[in-house]
């Protein structure tokens, strides 16, 4: 494990993940879609993005606290739902739980974690929030919602950008998304020994790498491998707004969309009264040419006119980053790869040393640019 104290930015935990991991799950983490010209935009728009420098303000009481969906956080972020977590990490998704969980921070359990929502429910102590992939089984989905709710999760994320997969190149060269030939696979296998630490804790004592909420739908003794590739073929490219009243039969909370990304769909969510949208383009792994989250979300305010919470992600690397989309009207943002990469470098207490940089980050923005309270 690298001395966790040294990583001081993304980038840092970005190359601590690379060395953990195999070169497969890196790039299945910090790839995009086509030419990643989104994905690497993302992150320039904020870097675009200025604050303004405040000076001679009293500033020795100031608070990042927000409140959302009936919640405190200590801040306004939240863990994304990020795929096959448990891969990058043992138990990974219940590792992240517990760290957001320790910085009173929401935690989103992806429907395609490797952990099931009972299991991190259990050993992080608290029910996440739940994430919706629409799979064309219905009955699945009743089933799906009806475990996440048994379990007391509070807040159902709706993702409406994944109809279908996006083309991800490094995927299809690294083989993530295709039988491997026996040479490949040999190869994989090795390079998954050369990372000892990784190979150890997830491969062996990791176990079952099965897709946890999905058990009793995939296909009998599904591989890994055999198990994605349904899940890919079942996504819903039907899925519509009429469809939430189905949703809505079976999730008495909160309902967040997400992967908004033009007013005109904002309006639309306004008037089907959701609770709250992720301004998300999925972290440029969906439709490359996509504009940046953080470049729509003035327009998307405006239409909103706060009648549902608006929440961001894609590019969000700092609490620098989460101060200027608070100022540009986001209620919250979520962060991705910074996790998914933390956990990787460092597990719960990798997640916990990032929860603690941004939030950091975040109260020294504020007070240097005069906002006492996010
Ligand atoms: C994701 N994302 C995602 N979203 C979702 O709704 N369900 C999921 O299972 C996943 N899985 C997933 C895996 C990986 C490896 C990544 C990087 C992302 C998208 C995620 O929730 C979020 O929208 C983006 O990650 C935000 O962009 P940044 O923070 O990664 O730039």
């Amino acid at each position: 494990m690298p001395n966790l104290e040294a990583l001081a930015s993304f980038e840092d935990f970005r190359a601590a993940a690379k060395r953990a991991l195999p070169r497969i799950l890196f790039d299945y983490i910090d790839g995009g879609s086509y030419s990643e010209t989104t994905l690497k935009r993302n992150v320039n728009a904020f870097q675009d993005l200025t604050l303004d420098q405040r000076v001679m303000l009293d500033m020795s009481n100031i608070s990042s606290e927000i409140e959302l969906f009936g919640e405190k956080l200590a801040a306004p972020i939240i863990l994304a739902p990020v795929g096959f977590s448990g891969m990058y990490a043992k138990r990974g998704e219940v590792q992240a739980a517990k760290a957001a969980y320790s910085h009173n921070l929401p935690f989103c359990l992806s429907t395609v974690g490797i952990c099931s929502i009972d299991e991190v429910t259990q050993d992080a102590g608290k029910a996440p929030w739940f994430q919706l992939y629409m799979i064309k089984d219905r009955a699945c989905i009743a089933d799906l919602l009806a475990k996440a709710q048994d379990n007391g999760s509070k807040v159902l994320v709706l993702t409406a950008d994944l109809q279908t997969p996006g083309a991800r190149y490094r995927d299809v060269r690294s083989g993530m998304m295709r039988k491997l030939s026996v040479v490949e696979y040999m190869k994989r296998g090795l390079e998954g020994v050369m990372k000892a630490h990784w190979s150890y804790n997830v491969m062996l004592k990791g176990r079952p790498h099965t897709f946890g909420n999905l058990q009793g739908v995939l296909p009998e003794n599904a591989s890994f491998d055999e198990a994605w590739k349904w899940i890919s073929q079942n996504f819903d490219p039907s899925v519509n707004w009429d469809d939430l009243a189905f949703i809505r039969e079976h999730w008495k909370g909160p309902i967040v969309l997400k992967g908004i990304m033009t007013a005109e769909d904002a309006k639309l969510a306004v008037e089907h009264e959701l609770d709250g949208i992720v301004v998300s383009n999925h972290g440029g792994r969906q439709l490359d040419g996509a504009p940046t989250s953080v470049s729509v979300l003035p327009e998307i305010v405006e239409v909103v006119d706060k009648k549902l919470k608006v929440l961001l992600d894609s590019g969000v690397r700092t609490g620098l980053d989460v101060l200027k989309a608070r100022q540009l009207g986001a209620d919250a943002c979520l962060i991705g790869r910074p996790w998914a990469f933390a956990l990787a470098a460092g597990g719960q207490q990798g997640v916990d040393r990032l929860l603690t940089l941004m939030k950091a980050e975040l109260r020294t923005a504020q007070v240097l640019s005069g906002i006492s309270s996010c």
